[in-house]
């Protein structure tokens, strides 16, 4: 009960409805959190956030989990690149593409590197969206941890990095492909017409219902022939419900 009473004022609040969550996940995270603040329960912790804008940023960013790193499972992005870069190119130069829950920009990035062994910097352009403004906030800024560069490859590293003590800045060139922007996949409408989308480990922390409606958004905003690039836990059990066919694995090819 204490739980569904957040879920409200918290939705009310901020436009975050917590409920399309996986319960037991949030809740977890979220009592770990507020306990850390010395609250004793979500409506304590509630008060708290009202009065306090630092716990509300807490909050935010427990509620949205921002690990990522560039070329995240390298192979998937090996197809990508080999076997369904080459026949979408071939149709058009200027494809229209989406990276979906870009987290602090390791993965629009890791597109414009792949996209630029077929295309000047100049041409490509990437759209990358997130619900947290702080990520996109470092996604802006470029600057990563080594951690964060282990996949990629040396000649991409030379390339489009400048290394800075412990830190790798990456070039203009590529930060110039991709315009970042809030969007709450939940919630905010889908602009339309996408060639390639990529939206990788955040459907994982939704519920059956909250994907199976973003399953027909993203659907809906491809092109006939576009491609959905999805994480590597989350396989569509029924893609053909979404007009969506296995094209690979963790692949999707809109039906034409
Ligand atoms: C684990 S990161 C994934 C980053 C990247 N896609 C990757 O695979 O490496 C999940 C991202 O989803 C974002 N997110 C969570 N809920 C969201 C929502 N409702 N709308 C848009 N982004 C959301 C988080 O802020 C976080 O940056």
């Amino acid at each position: 009960m204490d739980y569904v009473n957040f879920i409200e004022k918290i939705k009310m609040k901020t436009g975050i409805d917590l409920s399309l969550y996986k319960e037991q996940q949030m809740k977890r995270r979220l009592t770990s959190l507020y306990e850390k603040h010395g609250y004793k329960s979500f409506l304590d912790f509630y008060r708290g956030i009202e009065k306090d804008k630092d716990l509300l940023y807490a909050f935010l960013d427990r509620m949205t989990i921002n690990v990522s790193e560039f070329y995240r499972n390298a192979k998937r992005w090996e197809v990508l690149e080999k076997k369904f870069l080459p026949p979408l190119l071939k149709n058009k130069r200027n494809l229209e593409i989406w990276s979906a829950a870009c987290s602090t920009g390791e993965e629009p990035y890791t597109i414009a590197m792949i996209l630029s062994k077929f295309l000047p910097l100049s041409e490509i352009k990437i759209l990358a969206t997130d619900i947290d403004e702080n990520v996109l906030h470092k996604a802006k800024i470029g600057v990563y941890h080594e951690r964060s560069l282990n996949e990629v490859p040396e000649e991409m590293k030379k390339r489009y990095f400048r290394k800075d003590i412990d830190y790798y800045i990456i070039n203009d060139e590529i930060k110039r492909t991709v315009t970042f922007k809030k969007h709450n996949l939940l919630s905010d409408p889908f602009e339309q017409n996408f060639d390639l989308i990529v939206c990788r480990n955040v459907l994982i922390y939704f519920t059956e219902a909250a994907k199976d409606t973003l399953y027909y958004k993203f659907s809906h905003a491809l092109k006939p022939g576009g491609i959905f690039f999805v994480g590597s836990t989350e396989q569509i059990f029924n893609p053909g419900k979404y007009n969506l066919e296995p094209a690979d694995t963790f692949f999707y090819q809109k039906c034409k």
